[in-house]
């Protein structure tokens, strides 16, 4: 059992560190999964808080302390921080911010972006039988990342920019197939996207996401932006 578990994260630092990503299905253990659904499904959002993309957010983490709910308003996000940092891949990293994204049951979903972190850990909540168009709903993540010299508003906002620079680079985007609790470790220094959204009508059916972002233990989250 424990040689398992040992090889078993080997497979894991080795596909990050061929492919910069990894798939890992079953991720959490579903009453974690069951948890943050239903609190993403019913904590209150800011009304004037829509992207354009059509999607909402609520974030947690340590800038949260002090504030309403606190760091983390359902305990079972510091459960998911705590498996996951049990990875060999992010031993030598550490949470840094998190956050859930709400999308309208049929939108385009995010932009093609890149994230101030080391590692992004995406975990869908939403059960595959919400779903409408099982040919969407999916991430693209290319297999480019974005320019050093880059800072965070270039890769994090100018979608002319990013568009373009990812048609002249000829980034390859890697297609994921949405399911319900798959986890998807990339570096966040790649470009990623919605594979736009097609859920069946009604609130509970909404895809929601989870990102986990960790920074190397040695740096600040200033040192990424
Ligand atoms: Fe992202």
């Amino acid at each position: 059992m424990q040689n398992a578990k040992k090889q078993f994260n080997q497979s894991v630092v080795n596909g990050f560190k061929k492919e910069g990503m990894v798939v890992i299905d079953d991720i959490l253990p579903l009453p974690w999964i069951d948890a943050m659904r239903y609190w993403a499904l019913t904590t209150e959002y800011d009304p004037n808080q829509i992207y354009s993309g059509g999607y909402r957010t609520r974030d947690f983490g340590e800038s949260y302390e002090g504030k309403p709910g606190g760091p983390f308003p359902i305990p079972e996000l510091q459960q998911v921080i705590q498996l996951l940092s049990q990875y060999d891949i992010l031993k030598d990293k550490r949470f840094c911010r998190g956050w859930f994204f709400i999308h309208q049951n049929k939108c385009p979903g995010v932009d093609p972006h890149a994230d101030p972190a080391a590692i992004n850990v995406n975990i869908w909540v939403t059960p595959d039988w919400c779903v409408e168009d099982h040919n969407k709903n999916g991430l693209k993540v290319y297999d480019t990342k974005h320019p050093d010299d880059w800072t965070w508003n270039d890769y994090n906002r100018e979608r002319e920019k990013i568009d373009n620079f990812i048609k002249d680079s000829n980034a390859k985007a890697r297609k994921v197939n949405y399911k319900w609790n798959r986890g998807i470790l990339f570096d966040s220094s790649y470009f990623h996207k919605t594979d736009s959204v097609h859920m069946k009508p009604g609130h509970h059916n909404k895809r929601i996401n989870f990102t986990f972002m960790f920074i190397d233990k040695d740096k600040n989250a200033q040192d990424y932006i």
